[in-house]
């Protein structure tokens, strides 16, 4: 019989849903509409069939993408999302055996790649009131522990970490040779950051993605941003080739247009604040998180109203755990979004929908 690795036999993977693009997508923390068509039109007329022969040359968006966020090319490393990002950092600096500390309810590729590589995944909790104890995160910390992997903000809950907080983690972490990852998908939703934090520490490690703010989750396109020598060893662990040409198009293709980021930006901001008083006016209790999505409990139970949504073409994310069960989440969109979104709301939150 074949040799299978152990840890991936054993793993559970769920995967993302499929078929949704006939749906208003609300469930997986995308832009819903994406990028403005005529600017997605004049990126795809540089396709030609030369560039589409070539293999990917990073280095010009590496040059642009290091001046945008003022750090210099050999602090960044680029990967296939920062999902890839995530399975790279573990691979390096997690020894087989050893733990990584995280919080819990997070991003679930932390828990699945700890699964995969055979780690031990240490998950501090939430409380009910969503909140967490910084103490808590700091006693998980011990001997055993290779990584500490906080996202901030934190996916799906959580209000945002204080400098003074990671300091402190940073610190305990630095004191049993830990690495310490910030996983920033959601930054400029939020404008808190750690980044000039890997000036000071040499354990830091950020993680931003072009599929969150900047809408190319198709692309597949993350960024880990620390010092040289973290950077060097993880450009070590990657394939020759790991960012598609056209990625790198799209990506720099925005950084050349400062327009469309303020565009995007201030497209979310008026989507939020619409969702947010169309909630109130509704008399719906909701929870806004500090990147692009919400929570809302709704009058009849969660998992019912997001069939009763599904027939309205509208995905939302459900929760199984006990901390989140009563809640959908949703991203947000522009206002026109979130008004079609409330409409479908107030027609399906209620136990008749279901019969119709
Ligand atoms: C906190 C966090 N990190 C990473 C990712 C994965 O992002 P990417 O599309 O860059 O792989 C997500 C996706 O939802 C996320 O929520």
């Amino acid at each position: 019989m074949y040799y299978v690795n152990p840890n991936i036999k054993d793993v559970v993977r769920i995967f993302p849903p499929q078929d949704r693009y006939g749906y208003l997508r609300l469930d997986m923390n995308e832009n819903p509409e994406g990028l403005p068509q005529d600017f997605v039109d004049s990126v795809l007329k540089e396709f030609t069939p030369s560039f589409l022969a070539t293999y990917p040359e990073p280095d010009i968006f590496m040059q642009k993408y290091a001046d945008f966020v003022h750090v210099a090319p050999e602090n960044i490393c680029l990967t296939n999302g920062s999902d890839a990002a995530i399975r790279y950092t573990f691979e390096v600096f997690a020894a087989p055996g050893s733990s990584v500390v995280t919080v819990t309810p997070s991003f679930e590729m932390y828990g699945v790649n700890c699964n995969m590589l055979g780690l031990v995944h240490k998950p501090v909790p939430y409380s009910k009131d969503f909140t967490i104890s910084v103490a808590d995160i700091i006693s998980a910390i011990d001997e055993t522990t290779d990584i500490v992997a906080l996202l901030n903000p934190n996916n799906p809950i959580g209000p945002n970490f204080t400098e003074a907080q990671a300091r402190q983690v940073i610190d305990r972490a630095n004191e049993v040779g830990a690495i310490v990852i910030f996983d920033e998908a959601y930054h400029y939703f939020c404008k808190d950051t750690f980044l000039l934090l890997i000036n000071e520490y040499d354990n830091v490690i950020i993680f931003r993605t072009f599929s969150k703010l900047f809408s190319l989750a198709a692309c597949r396109l993350g960024m880990v941003i620390s010092n040289e020598t973290i950077i060097e060893y993880l450009r070590k662990a990657r394939p020759s080739f790991e960012v598609n040409a056209l990625a790198l198009k799209f990506a720099e293709r925005i950084l050349d247009h400062p327009a469309i980021f303020d565009e995007l930006l201030s497209t979310f901001e008026a989507g939020k604040k619409h969702l947010i008083d169309s909630l109130e006016k509704h008399g719906y209790e909701y929870y806004p998180q500090s990147g692009n999505f919400i929570f809302i409990k709704p009058h009849i139970d969660a998992n019912l109203l997001a069939t009763n949504l599904m027939k309205e073409k509208i995905l939302v994310k459900t929760y199984g755990n006990d901390l989140l069960k009563n809640y959908i989440r949703i991203n947000i969109g522009a206002p026109k979004i979130m008004e079609q979104f409330m409409q479908a709301l107030i027609k399906a939150d209620t136990k008749e929908a279901n019969q119709e």
